[in-house]
């Protein structure tokens, strides 16, 4: 049975933010999967776009999200029958090796969906690759593209437009049965 509990959704949407609270509300680990590839290569996602390409760092991505889902990364776990919450990349899901790994898995999928106006205004200042070189339009181009995987992958859809600690309330009112199961 997966104790994973796996946040997707657009770049800005809010995974770290409500991952973090989500893990500490369920006293379960946390990986935020950018993190990990940044600690892995001792360099920034930026860098290693920069440096070697998208490809690369999507291999990456594939490498570490397999890790993580398999329990071979450190999260920080209080007891080893503790769930784990990961943070993915907005372009994780993108692949469809990744998502056989999600399915593999069996992992609670939740989409965070916010609008793009907000994810928008969290990113356009950011150095995220994606953002430096596309437009506004492109951007919610790929929003809209990506939203309908997102939904298509998810185990449910939760709307963010409230505050962090009452989006966790809502996703764990609606994981409750799927996790009282997997226990
Ligand atoms: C990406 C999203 C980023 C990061 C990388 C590529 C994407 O993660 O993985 O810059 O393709 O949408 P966040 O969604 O956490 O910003």
């Amino acid at each position: 049975m997966s104790k994973n509990i796996v946040l997707c959704g657009f770049m800005g949407s809010g995974k770290t933010t409500v991952g973090r609270l989500l893990a500490k509300r369920l006293l379960a680990g946390f990986i935020d999967l950018d993190e990990a590839i940044e600690q892995q290569e001792e360099r920034s996602i930026p860098t290693i776009f920069a440096e070697e390409g998208e490809d690369y760092f999507r291999s990456l991505e594939h490498a570490v999200l397999g890790k993580a889902l398999r329990g071979e990364l450190p999260a920080g776990l209080l007891t080893p029958r503790a769930f784990t919450v990961l943070a993915a990349g907005g372009g994780t899901f993108m692949r469809e090796d990744n998502v056989a790994l999600l399915r593999e898995d069996g992992a609670i999928v939740i989409y965070l969906s916010t609008d793009f106006g907000v994810c928008y205004e969290r990113i356009r200042e950011s150095n995220r690759p994606i953002v430096m070189r596309s437009t506004r339009e492109e951007l919610h181009a790929l929003y809209e593209k990506r939203h309908k995987i997102y939904a298509d992958i998810c185990t449910t859809q939760m709307y963010n437009h409230a505050s962090p600690n009452a989006v966790v309330e809502n996703i764990i009112s609606v994981i409750s049965p799927f996790s009282i199961q997997k226990l």
